[in-house]
């Protein structure tokens, strides 16, 4: 898949293809991507996926893979009839899981002809504190836990982690300029924070070292969506 030029993912958080075709249909042009997550796969399955095909958007599937090492190959050998450009495994699977995940990929790319859809990893999930992961029997800082779990992302191929805003600047510095680095939890200047609680403006995150952003209700419940997609997009340049 050839990546992406335009960094602005919107997140389409909608079991609706209606909705979904609609908001395509008006962002066309000022977003590099849709990012279809679990709600979307579960009501409407790859079929779904396929019904959203022809505005020719690229597909960020983010199903959060995390199962045994063949379960996850299969799950994303099954993708190539989607065309996802990118998609989201738990780095947390272990390193057998994330190398048969990128071996996957490549499956894909022959199944398809195209490049592989990238993989990119979830460390901590930022609903999570220090206390929960406590709960789950791993004491460390969980700053140093989500730089170990990239790290073992990095050293398995994948080609970056999904992370919050706030960890953009370590991410970038430890894991080097080439990996991708994909941040939701972004507020363009003065737009409601919803339930995001550490939020970061887009300009900012692109200077801090972002390679995409994902950005939903922001853009989605905007009175005009277009318009507000194209105005983040003009703020980053
Ligand atoms: O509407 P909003 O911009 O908050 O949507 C952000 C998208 O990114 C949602 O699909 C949400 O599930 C996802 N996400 C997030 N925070 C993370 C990981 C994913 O908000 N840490």
């Amino acid at each position: 898949m050839k990546p992406i030029l335009n960094p602005l993912i919107c997140a389409l958080d909608t079991t609706d293809i209606d909705d979904a075709n609609q908001l395509i249909e008006q962002l066309r042009g000022h977003i590099g991507a849709i990012k279809l997550g679990l709600e979307f796969f579960t009501a409407n399955g790859a079929a779904g996926v396929r019904q959203l095909e022809h505005h020719k958007i690229p597909v960020f599937l983010d199903l959060k893979f995390h199962d045994i090492p063949n379960t996850v190959a299969r799950a994303i050998k099954a993708t190539a009839g989607i065309n996802s450009f990118m998609m989201t495994v738990h780095t947390s699977g272990g390193r057998a899981m994330l190398q048969a995940a990128i071996d996957a990929s490549m499956e894909v790319s022959i199944i398809t002809g195209k490049a592989r859809p990238m993989i990119v990893g979830i460390t901590v999930l930022t609903s999570l504190d220090q206390a929960d992961l406590a709960m789950t029997g791993v004491k460390d800082n969980l700053n140093d836990q989500v730089l170990r779990l990239a790290d073992l992302a990095q050293s398995c191929r994948l080609d970056g982690v999904v992370c919050s805003p706030y960890e953009i600047a370590a991410l970038r510095k430890h894991c080097g300029a080439d990996f991708t680095l994909v941040v939701p939890g972004i507020r363009p200047e003065g737009s409601s924070k919803d339930d995001q609680k550490r939020t970061m403006t887009p300009a900012e995150a692109m200077q801090k070292g972002a390679t995409h952003l994902v950005i939903g209700r922001p853009i989605t419940e905007a009175k005009d969506p277009k318009a507000t997609a194209a105005e983040i997009l003009k703020s980053l340049v």
